[in-house]
């Protein structure tokens, strides 16, 4: 992983961070009947594995990460006065899609807005039209990201925060129950916009569902209600792919930052989201280091042989324009991932299941009767003995088509293989492989 990052999170961002990850805690959101998309729903998001997320805002201008606002205790106005800095001349949104379509990915996230409250749109619902379109670019820049996704082929998905700094009631719900009302309209009202003013929304995905920086976001389910906020997103968008993080369970399980996966297969939809950098801030940062190629292969591998998407942030300054490093790594864990899609779109994790610290090991995605042994030790996969399981090994080949010696417990691979990050063996089995599938999002481990 990346060194030194310039900045560690601390306080209520930090925790903020820990709340949502499936190794730290359970989101446990309310369930309601009728909500969730169905299997059949899931399947093209399951099929998808990749996404670019960015973060890009007021924030960008600072550049000492997306919760400056809170952290340092700003004053609202100055805060707000960077609104009339942000106008970036040079910048169009396809810049952005087109880098996606480079990494490989099949679907983007924006955050659409922040826990600053600035929104990137023009949005009759925000409190004090603090928006891009009442401000100086004067642009709906969540118009041209919708349009420069559906052209370019990617699915649309909208980040979006519930909560807002700007509100006291947010800070003290039970005391300041207008105020915090105020805040709840609003983003009622912008969450209806978004569902409405831009053609179909394929994900959605809330992020500070929760009060006061305490509790979690389902605990502050009273207040948003969130099964009358989702009723009203699938009134309009019924098939959006919606996370767990408004306090309603939603219908994946997100797992947030740059910490290892690690444990057996989780067969639930599930995404992995984090940055390309450090993690140290997920908006632009100067120097933040890229982290290294070797290291998102392998972040990559292990989601995918566990059965989860991707989804990586990448940050834009406040002219909306990567750093040539971040570009470089794009188009690098892209092309990467282009000679090697067989074994990652459309697949699902397993059937072997990973075991911790035996690296070398049986990791494995499957797609129908072929298996993609995913390999990131050459030394240490050559005592793996295969688990055993129903089908037959017909084939097995590198993905270049090079053969490999074999037996069902036992793979070996030709001499003088280069160091890869990831050699993938492909298996063609005599039938269709029997894999388990759940439905129902649980929590596994540490709660
Ligand atoms: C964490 C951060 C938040 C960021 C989000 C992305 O919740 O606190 O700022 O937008 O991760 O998933």
């Amino acid at each position: 992983m990346a060194t030194k990052p310039p900045r560690q999170m601390t306080g209520a961002e930090l925790r903020s961070m820990l709340k949502s990850s499936v190794n730290f805690k359970s989101l446990g959101g309310v369930k309601c009947e009728g909500l969730k998309l169905t299997f059949e729903d899931m399947q093209w998001w399951r099929d998808a594995k990749i996404g670019m997320f960015f973060h890009w805002g007021l924030y960008s201008i600072l550049g000492r990460g997306e919760w400056v606002y809170h952290n340092e205790k700003l004053p609202k106005a100055e805060y707000e006065g960077l609104a009339h800095e942000f106008e970036p001349q040079d910048f169009s949104m396809t810049e952005l899609t087109s880098l996606a379509t480079d990494f490989g990915a099949k679907y983007m996230v924006m955050v659409t807005r922040h826990h600053d409250g600035f929104a990137l749109w023009d949005s009759p619902g925000s409190y004090e039209q603090f928006t891009t379109m009442a401000t100086a670019s004067k642009r709906d820049f969540v118009r041209e990201y919708s349009e420069a996704c559906q052209s370019a082929g990617l699915k649309v998905g909208f980040y979006y925060s519930p909560m807002d700094w700007r509100f006291p009631g947010y800070f003290d719900p039970k005391g300041l129950p207008e105020n915090a009302a105020l805040m709840k309209k609003q983003c009622y009202d912008q969450v209806e916009e978004l569902c409405t003013s831009y053609g179909p929304v394929d994900i959605l995905w809330y992020d500070g569902g929760w009060l006061n920086h305490s509790g979690s976001d389902t605990t502050s389910a009273w207040f948003w209600e969130p099964e009358k906020l989702n009723s009203m997103v699938r009134k309009h968008q019924p098939k959006a792919v919606i996370n767990p993080r408004s306090g309603w369970e939603g219908d994946f399980y997100c797992d947030e930052g740059s910490h290892p996966i690690s444990g057996g297969i989780i067969p639930v939809p599930w995404e992995k989201n984090m940055c390309i950098n450090s993690g140290a801030s997920w908006g632009w940062m100067e120097d933040d280091p890229v982290t290294g190629f070797d290291d998102l292969v392998h972040m990559l591998v292990n989601v995918i042989c566990r059965d989860g998407n991707w989804l990586v942030n990448v940050a834009p300054d406040r002219n909306g324009k990567l750093s040539v490093e971040v570009v470089n790594r794009v188009k690098e864990i892209g092309a990467w991932i282009k000679a090697n899609g067989e074994s990652i779109y459309n697949t699902r994790g397993g059937v072997y299941e990973p075991v911790d610290g035996v690296f070398g090991s049986t990791r494995s995605t499957t797609n129908k009767n072929h298996m993609y042994l995913h390999i990131t030790d050459l030394k240490a996969f050559a005592d793996i003995v295969l688990p055993t399981i129903p089908e037959q090994i017909i084939s097995a080949n590198l993905l270049d088509g090079t053969s490999c010696a074999f037996t069902q417990s036992k793979i070996t691979l030709p001499d003088g293989l280069p160091s890869s990050p990831d050699t993938i063996v492909k298996l063609i089995m005599n039938r269709d492989i029997i894999r388990e599938e759940s439905e129902e999002i649980y929590f596994t481990r540490r709660e």
